[in-house]
């Protein structure tokens, strides 16, 4: 099966990916590639900053694990007179280092202000002056609480609270020590200022007021849900449940289609009874979709589609996505990568890439068989037959050489600030607002860098992780235009 999807893949980038000169000219050629008859465009890298591995946060912790999920704060993305433009990101951690053990570690939201000044010329950039081209000055964090202001933690879940009201079965440390335990790696900036964010012990979709309290817990399907043989919840990170999410493969991806209100969350890769616990079946992973409009604290599920993730060339292994984001009507960008780079152990990546997807001929399994564990999508990695898949392209290649060199940064050979991230899990997208190109967009993406420094301090206690891994940041300008409405 693996050689199989490879095939398809090659074939798909060899017919969809064109090189052509931009009409705006960035200093390198464009890629162009095409889904559902829709040409969309990598116009390159414009942009590139840092927050040192060092920095403290107003906690006095390490501002670190920042880049697992963004958003941009509604209402402050501007665009200057001089060709730059501001705005506020809002910035998530997962659940803090794990150098040992998971810790204590309080959730929390961090607010970074950035100037972008697109660098839009061929000359190559020195580090320094290309990290001018995204300014990043650290604001202000807010700290996450459940409603009787109990903190929330880091650590691994290895018990359950039982469902409360109209909270579902939730995951905690202990029943001596019942905190909500979260490892955030989706995020949500709703229209009306409150967050929506998804995690991975549960693998659940919280909703938060804007001041860090929570409001609500969605529970996806029994499929989705970490179950031990005898059918029973247990959350824990350290080792594989029987069916649902694989441990550290929750729902990494979040996003809303903001005119129809509907949330999606997608799983990093496949459940455990869809092939994922091993790398070289994991590939069919599952998307599901809330509709947020009626503001109930069980909003309805009313969508579910399999997502084909990209494998590699040479041992059919999974790429796993870090996040989505929603483009238009049935299309989404996913980031799937490997985990090699700077704060690996393997300097050389080999894919790192914001792709696109379509769902607008895939089979929606939401209220079919599939919803029950004992019915896999897709059994030791093989597709159900009865089910089609999205339709995944290759799109955005963070690893391009000439875009690397433009900003001063390389892939593989040594280990040193300007080798790029191992960990990029956001996406994020601002409207260029240029009337020559109205469907240009500023694709934010930003690295996890797992608070790796070695001058660390988390809970008020220094630690070091013996090596110093910078947050890093990269902004691509894409044409994303809108499929034509149906008549
Ligand atoms: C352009 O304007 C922005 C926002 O007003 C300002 O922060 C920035 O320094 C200016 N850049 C240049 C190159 O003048
Ligand atoms: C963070 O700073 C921004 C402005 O810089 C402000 O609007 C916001 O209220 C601050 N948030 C907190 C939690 O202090
Ligand atoms: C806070 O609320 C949760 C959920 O209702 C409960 O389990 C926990 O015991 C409460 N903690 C305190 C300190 O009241
Ligand atoms: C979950 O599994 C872990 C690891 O086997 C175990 O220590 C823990 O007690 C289990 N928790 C529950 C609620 O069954
Ligand atoms: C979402 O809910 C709203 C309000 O109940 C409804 O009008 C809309 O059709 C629903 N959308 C979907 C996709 O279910």
């Amino acid at each position: 099966m693996a050689l199989f999807k490879l095939g398809f893949f090659v074939v798909i980038a060899c017919l969809s990916a064109s090189s052509t000169a931009s009409p705006t000219s960035i200093g390198r050629r464009s890629v162009t590639v095409t889904l559902d008859g829709v040409n969309y465009v990598n116009k390159g890298l414009v942009g590139f900053g840092l927050i040192p591995h060092d920095f403290k946060e107003s906690t006095g912790d390490s501002l670190g694990g920042i880049g697992s999920a963004i958003a941009l704060k509604r209402g402050t993305w501007a665009k200057g007179s001089n060709g730059t433009y501001t705005g506020t990101l809002l910035v998530r951690p997962d659940r803090g280092h794990n150098i040992d053990t998971t810790i204590d570690y309080q959730s929390r939201q961090h607010e970074i202000e950035f100037v972008l000044t697109p660098y839009t010329g061929s000359e190559n950039l020195n580090f320094g002056d290309a990290q001018k081209t995204l300014q990043l000055t650290y604001k202000n964090t807010t700290l996450m609480f459940e409603r009787n202001n109990t903190k929330t933690s880091g650590l691994d879940a290895l018990a359950v609270r039982p469902t409360q009201g109209s909270d579902p079965e939730l995951p905690i440390p202990s029943e001596e020590f019942s905190h909500l335990s979260l490892d955030v790696e989706g995020l949500v900036a709703a229209p009306d200022g409150t967050f929506w964010i998804s995690d991975e012990y549960g693998p659940y979709i919280y909703h938060f007021s804007d001041d860090g309290h929570l409001v609500s817990a969605i529970q996806p399907p029994a499929a989705i849900l970490p179950k031990d043989k005898n059918g029973n919840i247990n959350f824990t990170s350290v080792e594989s449940p029987t069916t649902g999410r694989s441990p550290n493969q929750g729902f990494e991806g979040l996003t809303l289609d903001p005119e129809n209100n509907i949330l999606y969350a997608m799983l990093q890769s496949a459940t455990i009874q869809d092939g994922g616990d091993d790398e070289s079946t994991s590939s069919f992973t599952r998307m599901v979709a809330y509709n947020i409009s009626d503001d109930s604290k069980q909003p309805p599920l009313v969508g579910e589609w399999v997502i084909p993730l990209p494998v590699s060339n040479d041992k059919g292994k999974t790429r796993p996505s870090s996040e989505i984001t929603f483009v238009s009507e049935n299309i989404f960008l996913s980031l799937s990568r490997d985990g090699k780079g700077m704060g690996n152990d393997d300097s050389e990546s080999k894919y790192k890439q914001a792709d696109l997807f379509s769902i607008a001929h895939a089979t929606n399994i939401q209220g079919m068989k599939f919803d029950d564990p004992s019915n896999p999508v897709a059994p030791n990695g093989k597709l159900d037959k009865s089910i089609t898949p999205a339709k995944y392209v290759s799109f955005v290649d963070y690893l391009n050489d000439d875009d690397l060199k433009r900003f001063g940064l390389h892939n593989g050979g040594n280990f040193d600030e300007t080798l790029i991230d191992s960990k990029w899990e956001s996406l994020a997208l601002a409207p260029v607002n240029d009337p020559k190109s109205p469907d240009d967009y500023f694709l934010f993406t930003v690295a996890d860098n797992d608070f790796l420094t070695t001058k660390g301090v988390a809970l008020g206690i220094p630690y070091d992780a013996g090596i110093d891994v910078n947050n890093q940041f990269m902004v691509f300008r894409v044409t994303l235009p809108r499929p034509i409405a149906k008549a």
